[in-house]
């Protein structure tokens, strides 16, 4: 066993890190064990969403992003942190442990990506039509692989075309159902004055019909007169190399290192995840991109004004008791 210093407080400062991770609507569907020299990841399956994720993949996605969250956490207290996914013979709903391994300082890149976890956020206002640079969108490629996912980005307006029209059908398809309408403006807030759910100020823009890339309507305000979206948006979709509840943990991870990265060289980014959310939309879109494996998120990259933070719960309430064991409602 690894001797180590990790104070409770170090280890619910980790866990602060964590809850900063993106999920699906904000539902936040995690809770945290400490452990004597780490922390444990539980599902909150309360937090699950039934229509939108009837199966459970965003949630482990989202869950992936805060592990990611919680590897840099490690690093900043000094750590290489040992991450197991599923570890054998856990009770249902323990998604992952991560115990402090070796000793060491963090890179600068771990630095620099720990730095950017407050300062991530959606940003679902329009862009500057400021191309991206090609040493970033490589840069952004190297962390979806780095975390053994891929990032794909859409070259060209007849791949780009194509993936919005997937966007839309999704989309139709998703609101077309009253429990998926009824679920998403539940999960809705008029301010931030919530713990979670998306405050109509961090929801973005009312969608317009003449919206290449449609995002989710989260209740926000009509746009301005002449206040369209980016004419050429530069759409990634990231995805793993096969599709089991393992993988989406792996997707999340990399969803998040790919995020972080964003946030450090000074991008913007955005997230859809209907056409994921509908299988058939899912298979062509993993069809269209030539891949084996599986996507599992759309994101948008820019230049854009800070858009504002959305709001987390406080960390005693996604700690279980620490004498408690497992199994969450
Ligand atoms: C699995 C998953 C799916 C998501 N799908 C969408 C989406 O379709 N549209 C959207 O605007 N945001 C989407 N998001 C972003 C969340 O709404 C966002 O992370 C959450 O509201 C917290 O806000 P933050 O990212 O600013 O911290 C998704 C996030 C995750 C992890």
């Amino acid at each position: 066993m690894t001797t180590h210093d990790l104070t409770r407080d170090a280890l619910r400062s980790a866990v602060a890190s964590a809850v900063r991770a993106p999920s699906m609507h904000n539902t936040q569907p995690w809770i945290f064990r400490l452990l004597d020299d780490g922390v444990e990841v539980y599902a909150d399956r309360t937090r699950q969403l039934p229509a939108a994720d009837p199966t459970g993949r965003a949630l482990r996605v989202s869950c992936g992003a805060a592990i990611f969250n919680l590897r840099l956490a490690f690093a900043h207290l000094g750590y290489v942190a040992d991450v197991r996914l599923l570890p054998a013979g856990r009770p249902p709903d323990l998604l992952a442990r991560l115990t402090a391994g070796r000793a060491g300082p963090a890179t600068p890149e771990e630095h620099g990506l720990h730095a950017a976890i407050p300062r991530r956020r959606s940003n679902r206002l329009p862009f500057l039509d400021t191309a991206v640079p090609l040493d970033v969108r490589a840069r952004l490629a190297r962390a979806a692989a780095a975390q053994d996912g891929w990032l794909d980005l859409i070259l060209g307006p007849t791949a780009l075309d194509m993936v919005a029209e997937l966007v839309r059908t999704a989309d139709r398809a998703l609101v077309s159902d009253g429990a998926y309408r009824t679920e998403l403006t539940a999960w809705t807030r008029p301010d931030d004055t919530c713990t979670d759910g998306v405050p109509h100020g961090a929801g973005g823009p009312a969608p317009e019909p003449h919206d290449l890339v449609v995002g989710r309507d989260f209740g926000g305000p009509p746009r301005a007169p002449g206040r369209g979206f980016e004419t050429e948006p530069l759409i990634g979709v990231l995805g793993s190399h096969a599709d089991t509840p393992r993988d989406d943990l792996v997707a999340g991870q990399a969803l998040q290192r790919v995020l972080l990265t964003a946030a450090w060289s000074g991008l913007s980014a955005s997230l859809f995840s209907q056409p994921i959310d509908v299988a058939p939309a899912r298979e062509q879109l993993r069809l269209g991109l030539r891949r084996h494996g599986a996507p599992h998120m759309l994101m948008r990259f820019g230049y854009g004004v800070p858009a504002p933070a959305t709001p987390r719960r406080p960390v005693a309430s996604v700690l279980l008791p620490e004498a408690a064991h497992h199994r969450v409602a």
